[in-house]
């Protein structure tokens, strides 16, 4: 079968031949791709930054967003069946800590964790991928357009679900009511396929949302937050030192921007008692200068929290399934304007870098468009 890997530390992709995996134990499920996603750290690892091949290898198959049909399992597998549309998570135990040891590989102690098209496992940039039961989730068949979008979902899943728990912890208004993010004034930094899913995330729970980038209001990501009912901030017009002036404080703020001055900066924005939650991760060591004193007197007289979270649970791509479901018979079609660009495998590999300004989220297709590839 065909697949796309990479030689870790070096740029580019090329297609290659993998031998086609096969259930082999009562646990296991195959899935025949359909669709995966490509993110910033796939576009880090084409570009010979954050990868770490098999051991024993020099080649690692990237991909781990991905989007397949089911096509065989094992006799003791009952969460899918043969025909169901579901993806696989991406993290894998490190078999040494109580959170992996629980099923919360994303909150592992030791950071021996593995994880899929990523670090020292093969991802799902391939024709064929076998894993086991306890890693699947089943995708309904009316998100079949749009369940590549599943990966990236859980991120702000998690993320939206840990600031909530936090609030409710510390804060007696948040304790008591069910439905905190009614109303409450949000900002999202960061306009890709991430920060696009958590508006949408807020909007469903009826927040307030605010999304923070630097591009033209007339382009794709602008456009598709007011489809949602969200407001755009052009951060070259409203610079984040005057968001809290001009629109007003924040109760929560969502970083998916992966921009480290920007990540400090937007602790501006908070309210009294707020929560931030950080989810890009910046790539590059450049230093950035920050007012430290200030910053932490403002967090701590204002019993602020930033919190950093990454990866996700199962659990969290199931609750980013019901939200989909949900997002779609509110929105309808407008969802699939998420995937903006489609390639086939050999199509992909051979543009260095086809990322235009105007692209959300960019797919390979390895069905249809797979074949002649
Ligand atoms: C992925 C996560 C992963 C993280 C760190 C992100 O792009 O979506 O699943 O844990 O990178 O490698």
């Amino acid at each position: 079968m065909k697949a796309i890997a990479i030689v870790p530390g070096t740029a580019g992709a090329r297609v290659v031949d993998r031998a086609e995996p096969a259930v082999s134990t009562p646990d296991d499920v195959k899935i025949r791709m359909i669709r995966v996603g490509i993110c910033g750290t796939d576009r880090e690892e084409l570009s010979g930054g954050r990868a770490l091949a098999p051991e024993g290898r020099t080649e690692l198959v990237i991909g781990h967003e991905m989007f397949g049909q089911v096509v065989s399992v094992g006799a003791a597998v009952t969460r899918v069946a043969v025909g169901d549309y579901a993806v696989f998570t991406v993290r894998r135990g490190c078999g040494a800590c109580a959170s992996c040891a629980m099923g919360r590989s994303d909150m592992c102690q030791t950071g021996k964790y593995l994880e899929r098209g990523i670090k020292g496992l093969d991802g799902y940039q391939a024709e064929f991928v076998v894993d086991q039961e306890q890693y699947v989730v089943r995708v309904p068949p009316a998100l079949e357009s749009v369940g590549v979008l599943m990966e990236p979902l859980s991120i702000v899943e998690k993320a939206i679900d840990e600031m909530l728990r936090v609030q409710i912890v510390r804060c007696p208004e948040a304790a008591t009511t069910p439905d905190w993010l009614f109303g409450r004034r949000c900002l999202v930094a960061g306009l890709g396929p991430v920060g696009l899913l958590g508006a949408m995330v807020l909007r469903l729970s009826g927040a307030d949302v605010y999304g923070l980038d630097v591009v033209d209001v007339r382009s794709a990501r602008p456009t598709w937050l007011t489809g949602i009912g969200g407001h755009y901030v052009d951060g070259r017009q409203v610079p984040v030192e005057q968001v809290q002036q001009k629109i007003g404080a924040m109760d929560l703020v969502l970083d998916a921007s992966g921009i480290p001055a920007l990540e400090f900066n937007l602790l501006d924005v908070l309210a009294p008692n707020g929560a931030y939650v950080v989810t890009g991760i910046p790539g590059g060591d450049r230093p950035v200068q920050i007012a430290g004193a200030e910053l932490i007197r403002q967090l701590v007289l204002d019993n602020q929290v930033m919190v950093g979270s990454v990866n996700a649970a199962r659990g969290h791509f199931q609750t980013g399934a019901d939200d989909l479901e949900q997002a779609r018979s509110r929105w309808g079609t407008h969802l699939d304007g998420l995937i903006t660009q489609r390639y086939a495998p050999a199509e992909f590999t051979s543009s260095s870098d086809p990322h235009t300004p105007d692209a959300i989220k960019e797919v390979v297709e390895w069905t249809t468009m797979a074949r002649g590839a």
